[in-house]
């Protein structure tokens, strides 16, 4: 990053789509030929990330859909043409390894990572390293996706990295004393810290992207 561009860096805000609550995945692709596209949906089997990996797929994108539960997976996309099924546990560092490490070694490009898993409100409890569970499924998590896969990102030369948020990041703020100790009680609060950094995160990238 140089001083010029990191002078430049702003803050993101909302664009006006002219979407709202009521459009479906279908009308937001519009028209869209995504013939040639990869990409990988995480939480792609369930909800928002589902009928997300569904749209993609029926313009034609190849998307890959890694599942921590696999049977569960399977049956929730059969039929989705051009979908591919695979593994990934995002509070297992190894696991998000293993994932990008196989993705890598296709040689594919990676047009769209869309980062849709999530826990929310779970009760405390952490990861094999300590960390809280919603900061590393639905934070750590998916950065160490991104920057694992970054050279298929950039392979594919003008990629997206999509980070599912929450309008309850409004409320959230980030406090350094739970930040060190992660041992706030209160789960709600503890989502929407989460997805307060989880705007961050998509700034940062996309501010390094602007940046480079
Ligand atoms: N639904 C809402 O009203 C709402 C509102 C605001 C924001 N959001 C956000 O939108 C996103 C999608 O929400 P949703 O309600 O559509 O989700 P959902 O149906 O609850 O699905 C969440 C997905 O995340 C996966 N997942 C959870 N922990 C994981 C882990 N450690 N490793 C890999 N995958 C994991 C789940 O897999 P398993 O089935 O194996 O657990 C599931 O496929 C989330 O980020 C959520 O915070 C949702």
């Amino acid at each position: 990053m140089n001083s010029h561009a990191s002078s430049e860096r702003k803050n993101q805000s909302a664009i006006p789509s002219g979407f709202g609550p009521q459009t479906t995945a279908r009308e937001a692709l519009g028209n869209l030929d995504l013939t040639g596209k990869f990409a990988l949906v995480t939480g792609g089997y369930s909800g928002i990330g589902l009928e997300t990996s569904r749209v993609l797929a029926e313009a034609g994108a190849t998307v890959i859909v890694p599942a921590r539960t696999p049977d569960k997976a399977r049956a929730a996309v059969a039929g989705i043409p051009r979908l591919e099924l695979e593994t990934l546990d995002l509070m297992d560092p190894s696991s998000i390894d293993g994932l990008a490490e196989r993705f890598l070694a296709t040689g594919r490009k990676l047009d769209m990572l869309i980062n849709s898993a999530g826990i929310m409100a779970a009760p405390l409890s952490r990861d094999a390293r300590g960390y809280e569970s919603q900061f590393a499924t639905n934070h750590l998590g998916h950065f160490q996706l991104a920057a694992r896969l970054w050279p298929a990102l950039e392979k594919a030369n003008g990629a997206r990295v999509v980070s599912v948020s929450s309008r309850g990041h409004r409320l959230g703020g980030v406090e350094k004393y739970y930040l060190m100790t992660l041992q706030r009680e209160d789960v709600k609060r503890r989502y929407w810290e989460w997805k307060l950094k989880k705007k961050f995160y998509i700034e940062s990238i996309s501010n390094f992207l602007e940046c480079r």
